[in-house]
């Protein structure tokens, strides 16, 4: 609902108000870092799917459920995590049963091993798990992917649009039943391909990606901020994402991978902690850039409504409102006994959640 109220000064001032939103895409990582993680997702998130890759990661219903016990200890109340697991070489059909059964566990993670940050402990063959995804096909559980190759000589930005030739094709071919999301994605190949696809396949797609393109991380200087995998990609598959997330087609829905690491593992003389820190703002940069397609009225969609139905929970039945209210991140956070750089960190936003807030 977008409502207009007529300030004083005879300005407008333009609210908007959604039903509380849900993050599909998240990792909070674990002990001390919880107490920064939960906060700031909890903010205004009703239901948040947390990722696995934890090391060691959370291949199993019991693992998973302990996971949950130490995000709650850090959670207001109604905040709802639910729980991905992390699909290996050694998952068996009998977790994927346990998982379909558990209540909190609806999707498995793929990480091609190598993929990403902790996915050494990921699938090695994706056609060796076939048999668990004719599992899940049959429990209904879902299959999130981390969809790209990591073959060494596929250039780094052609990743994605290789594992969709190549692998996506078949898993949704071979299971036309399982409902699949292609995670973060960041290619216009990824928006025709889930576009084109069933209504069992969808996709999240990140903040970071609708608002940076690989300029912003490489023109004048590498900017270790903007690394995450997969990794930022030129402008055309930035509007492509832009169009996607602002269409209303219930395809495409939020997830902020929001990745956290402490700054000297991502501002290293050597290697860079791949990943960007997004949820201390998230919905509010969503805003900005449905702002500016002039596409406030689809954000409610996009941030409450298309992931909840995919996942098949009810849609939240409170709201948040955010307001045109400008305000500035800090530009480092406390992270544990570790420092976080913050997306937009010392910079300003331009939307601010003004009612829904939980803490
Ligand atoms: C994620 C992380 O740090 O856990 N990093 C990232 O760049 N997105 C892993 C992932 O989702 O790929
Ligand atoms: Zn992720």
């Amino acid at each position: 609902m977008v409502q207009f109220d007529h300030l004083p000064s005879g300005l407008f001032m333009q609210s908007i108000t959604l039903k509380r939103p849900d993050d599909w895409h998240i990792h909070l990582r674990d002990d001390t870092y919880l107490e920064r993680t939960v906060k700031d997702a909890a903010r205004y998130f009703g239901r948040v799917l947390v990722m696995p890759n934890l090391i060691p990661p959370v291949t199993d219903v019991n693992l998973a459920r302990a996971y949950r016990d130490r995000i709650l200890a850090h959670a207001p109340d109604h905040f709802t995590p639910v729980m991905a697991l992390y699909l290996t070489d050694a998952t068996t059909t009998d977790t994927v049963v346990a998982a379909s059964q558990s209540g909190f566990t609806p999707a498995f993670k793929l990480y091609p091993a190598g993929a990403t940050t902790n996915s050494a402990f990921g699938v090695n063959a994706v056609e060796a798990m076939f048999p668990i995804f004719e599992a899940m096909q049959k429990q209904d559980v879902i299959l999130s992917i981390h969809g790209e190759v990591t073959d060494e000589g596929v250039d780094i930005f052609d990743r994605e649009a290789m594992f969709i030739d190549t692998m996506l094709t078949r898993i949704v071919t071979e299971f036309p039943d399982l409902r699949i999301i292609l995670e973060h994605i960041t290619t216009k190949e990824a928006v025709q391909f889930v576009s084109a696809a069933s209504a069992k396949v969808a996709a999240t797609i990140t903040v970071h990606h609708l608002m940076y393109n690989r300029n912003d991380m490489l023109v004048g200087g590498m900017k270790p901020i903007h690394y995450c995998l997969p990794i930022l990609k030129r402008d055309i598959h930035q509007q492509a994402l832009i169009e996607a997330a602002t269409s209303g087609d219930a395809s495409f829905f939020l997830g902020t991978d929001s990745a956290p690491h402490p700054r000297h593992a991502k501002e290293s003389a050597c290697g860079c902690a791949a990943g960007c820190y997004t949820a201390h703002a998230a919905i509010e940069l969503y805003a900005e850039v449905f702002q500016n397609e002039d596409a406030l009225d689809k954000l409610e969609g996009f941030a409450s409504e298309y992931g909840a139905d995919f996942y098949r929970y009810e849609r939240n039945p409170d709201t948040i409102t955010l307001e045109p209210l400008a305000w500035q991140v800090d530009e480092s956070l406390t992270f544990g006994s570790d420092e976080l750089i913050p997306t937009r960190g010392g910079e300003t936003v331009q939307w601010k959640v003004t009612a829904g807030e939980r803490s």
